[in-house]
């Protein structure tokens, strides 16, 4: 074969898949989906970072291009976890979901996220959606009916997931693995693996019990999913592509879509009495409710080959959205299956990871009073600063530095210089432009030409990028500026000005389109400035957007810069959690070993009376007392000075372990142990008969 046949040929092959995927861009229509985070407990920047935000800017762009796009949120209302913390807390699950579904869907209206609509999975819609959609399968034989052994707590009369049962791991022996993950060595687990399993609930210990459940068949569908996903959507995030390939390597097993619990979607079938839906099972057909509550016309988004689903979702949701949902969906026959799933990894805090229990995070509803009429700064930060090719880290003085130095430094002061000087020179009204120079026209050729970059990020979810180029034109705007030295050339050459100051102002209009999926507060205040409206996507390039004569408004700054005061009030904060998290973790100390209960007896713990205390010279610590066992009158040195005076505690009774081997302490022979309780502050308090009684009585 020639050179030049094999030419031809390489470029048809390599030209293929573009135009595949130029074909796959050909939808009538886009549903947009974004996880339904749990509604225990406030939403914080990793949500925000991983699913939302780039969402919202992915719609918003659809929208102002003209498509035909929705976007579905709403809260995922079941789940043990939720059960727990109202048992916690001594109110029902619907209180909790109803607090914290209000908190949530709040932060994000306050950020601008544009949900057509947000719903939540405790409706009525979705009970009849999610139970339908089991029904369906049920009736279709989808499901394999099994009876296993599961753990049960009979104090508190419930099976157990995994994740609720603790013990020793039986590969590196350290004490408090959860039931499906060892936290210590990282093996992932089954309860029935652990040594020693206990209900983290009663703390009892548990029994095996016989179950029925209803399974999904994941295995029978597996050689479908390799097909679409491994053969069909190689062009996923290779995060995403990666993951499902493992699972897929791996082979998959029969999912159990039911629990034994009393929260959540009835298993619609007889003999199923106290069998919920498991939540991941009901959360995805969330989307389709919240979709139904919507529009009569659902369907259409969910049901015709010409419509187009993308899941935003954070890594931990891969496989249920990868693998999981679709071979739902395909066993319910009548739906499509999603296009793509641009799943972003995770966003640490100051180096460590977002935790809820622990309270490091930023709070959406906190950072709102904090910086009030800022969620721009945040959507910026979070949207550059994204996780979307490995995990990433949030810390408060990028924040600053990019509020400082981008925002501010760049794109603020270069729309605040175009719009001044248009006010200073020309009242406000657009210039005409008179000739064109070389340096001119290679700037307007790059405004288009930037557009287009964003555009090609945007299509392919990338959005660190693409807002990075959106940053490009501000950037190009002030060099322009710079180099042009409008300033200057005013006393000499009024009309070059004009041709000069034109052009600041289309980038300027361009930068008010370009920027509202991005930053749309403050796209809204620079379409004010420059007296124009919204205006669709394919405005971006243009160079005429303002007509000669336009008038513009007296500009206001966009960004203020952030002092480091601000910043320290924030890692203040942090630095307060990690206090209380440390004393907490003081709090419950491990479990130690086991022992018998001969090494038990082996103490001899008595109730003494203190009959005299003195501080031990040169010592913050410690007290020399002499105490009563009723055995004796003896002499112990107790680590107690910092919370006690002498005054305080003489004839106070305690419990002293008597037949501990005396040690010298600074030089003094301690003849054995006073007790203590020590809480999480380090505090200490004795341990007392809760009435007076005859020194020398026994503690046991
Ligand atoms: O991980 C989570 O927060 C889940 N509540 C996400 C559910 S996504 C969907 F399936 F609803
Ligand atoms: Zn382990």
């Amino acid at each position: 074969m020639s050179k030049i046949k094999c030419l031809v040929i390489f470029v048809k092959l390599i030209k293929m898949p573009l135009i595949l995927m130029e074909q796959k861009n050909n939808f009538k229509r886009t549903l947009v989906t974004t996880a339904l985070p749990y509604a225990n407990g406030p939403v914080h920047v990793g949500h925000l970072a991983g699913v939302y935000v780039p969402a919202d800017i992915y719609v918003r762009y659809l929208r102002m291009k003209g498509e035909d796009v929705i976007l579905i949120g709403g809260s995922d209302e079941h789940g043990v976890p939720i059960t727990l913390k109202a048992k916690n807390e001594g109110v029902t699950p619907q209180d909790i979901v109803d607090k914290f579904h209000g908190i949530i869907k709040r932060s994000f209206e306050e950020f601008g996220i544009t949900f057509d609509i947000y719903s939540r999975t405790t409706n009525k819609t979705h009970y009849e959606t999610a139970s339908g959609f089991f029904k369906t399968l049920y009736d279709k034989g989808e499901f394999i009916e099994k009876v296993t052994e599961q753990n049960y707590d009979e104090e508190a009369k419930q099976f157990l997931a995994d994740r609720y049962i603790t013990g020793t791991c039986p590969h590196c022996k350290s004490e408090g693995a959860y039931g499906d993950q060892c936290e210590s060595c990282g093996t992932s687990l089954n309860a029935t693996d652990l040594i020693n399993p206990k209900s983290t609930i009663s703390g009892g210990a548990l029994v095996l019990k016989e179950t029925k459940h209803w399974y999904l068949p994941l295995d029978k569908h597996e050689p479908f999913l390799k097909k679409w996903i491994l053969e069909e959507h190689k062009e996923w995030k290779p995060n995403v592509y990666g993951q499902c390939k493992s699972w897929l390597d791996m082979g998959l097993q029969p999912r159990a879509v039911s629990r034994d619990l009393n929260w959540g979607v009835p298993v619609p079938v007889e003999g199923a009495e106290g069998k919920v839906l498991y939540v991941w099972f009901d959360a995805p057909i969330g989307y389709i409710s919240a979709t139904k509550e919507l529009t009569p016309e659902w369907e259409k988004y969910w049901k015709d080959p010409e419509s187009r689903m993308v899941h935003f979702i954070g890594k931990d949701n891969i496989v249920f959205h990868c693998i999981v949902f679709p071979a739902m969906l395909k066993a319910e026959g009548s739906y499509i299956l999603p296009d793509n799933v641009p799943s972003n990894e995770f966003l640490n805090l100051e180096g460590d990871k977002i935790s809820t229990s622990r309270n490091w995070a930023v709070w959406l509803h906190e950072y709102l009073v904090d910086f009030k009429d800022k969620q721009d700064v945040l959507r910026y930060v979070l949207t550059a600063n994204a996780p979307e090719t490995k995990d990433n880290d949030f810390t408060w003085k990028d924040f600053q530095a990019r509020n400082n130095n981008e925002l501010v430094a760049i794109l603020g002061n270069f729309v605040n210089r175009a719009l001044v000087l248009t006010q200073k020179y020309y009242n406000g009204a657009v210039p005409a432009p008179g000739e064109f120079t070389d340096y001119d026209k290679e700037t307007i050729a790059e405004i288009p030409a930037i557009v287009k970059r964003v555009e090609r990020a945007l299509d392919h979810y990338k959005f660190r990028e693409a807002i990075k180029e959106a940053m490009n034109l501000a950037r190009l705007g002030n060099k322009y500026l710079a180099d042009s030295e409008p300033w200057k050339l005013i006393k000499t050459d009024e009309e070059r000005v004009k041709t000069i100051m034109n052009i600041a102002l289309q980038i300027t209009a361009n930068l008010a389109v370009l920027m509202e999926p991005f930053l749309p507060f403050t796209a809204k205040k620079m379409q004010q400035m420059i007296n124009l409206d919204s205006l669709k996507w394919d405005a971006c390039g243009k160079t005429d957007l303002l007509l000669v004569g336009h008038l513009t408004n007296k500009p206001e700054l966009l960004f203020a810069k952030i002092e480091d005061e601000t910043i320290q009030v924030q890692l203040d904060k942090l630095a307060k959690t990690k206090e209380v998290n440390d004393a907490a973790n003081r709090e419950v100390a491990p479990v130690k070993d086991d022992i018998s209960f001969d090494d038990f007896t082996k103490m001899d713990i008595r109730v003494g009376t203190i009959l005299e205390a003195e501080k031990v010279a040169k010592t913050k610590k410690l007290l020399k007392l002499l105490v009563d066992t009723g055995i004796d009158k003896r002499t112990v040195v107790s680590g107690i000075a910092e919370f006690f005076t002498p005054e305080d505690i003489i004839g106070k009774q305690v419990s002293i372990l008597v037949n501990l081997a005396p040690r010298k302490i600074r030089g003094i022979e301690s003849q054995g142990m006073i007790l203590m309780a020590e809480d999480a502050n380090g505090e200490l308090s004795f341990i007392m008969p809760d009435k007076e009684v005859k020194p020398g009585s026994e503690v046991r």
